[in-house]
């Protein structure tokens, strides 16, 4: 992760040729209230479908029996004090193979707590994101389906985000402070 983050990332793919995609909400507390200073990282598959490794970057994870690894099209967020994040890069495709829909993995890290991951970006009009699929969804951290609408050429979605919503043993705000229930 890299020293300096801010509350909006460009991707590696931002500048390539595809369709691009801006990612953006507010991350909140339970309460309801911003959330600053909370990482998001996110990762996805290239147009193809596939996560693409660069020989230059340290892996993260082995590959699997696919040879599939983190991808470098991935980057990371930190909310300011409004808790507002904006992620631009390329709408990816899904796997090649399989009916999984288009996906972005998002992992949430708190001041104070362990990393965990919440429900995937998933796009609405993603013909394989079927009805059976969406009532499988779990919900962590709130509905990860999003509606993409197009503003200059860029397609948008938004997505605010609940700390801890339906992550077990997420420990909440309170305990993360140390403080007591008001
Ligand atoms: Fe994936």
């Amino acid at each position: 992760m890299p020293a300096e983050l801010s509350w909006q990332d460009f991707s590696p793919a931002w500048n390539l040729n595809g369709p691009r995609l801006v990612l953006t909400g507010t991350v909140r507390h339970s309460d309801g209230t911003p959330a600053r200073d909370v990482v998001l990282y996110y990762y996805h598959t290239n147009l193809e479908g596939r996560y693409v490794h660069v020989p230059a970057q340290a892996r993260s994870m082995p590959p699997n029996e696919l040879g599939q690894t983190h991808g470098a099209w991935r980057g990371w967020v930190r909310t300011g004090a409004d808790g507002k994040y904006s992620i631009h890069t390329l709408r990816p495709a899904p796997y090649p193979q399989g009916d999984e829909p288009a996906h972005v993995h998002v992992t949430v890290l708190e001041p104070g707590l362990s990393e965990y991951w919440i429900d995937d970006f998933l796009f609405a009009d993603d013909p394989l994101l079927t009805p059976e699929r969406r009532v499988r969804l779990e919900g962590r951290g709130g509905d990860g389906v999003v509606e993409l609408h197009e503003l200059d050429g860029v397609l948008v979605g938004e997505r605010d985000i609940v700390l801890g919503l339906d992550v077990p043993g997420h420990r909440g705000r309170q305990a993360a402070d140390g403080g007591t229930q008001r």
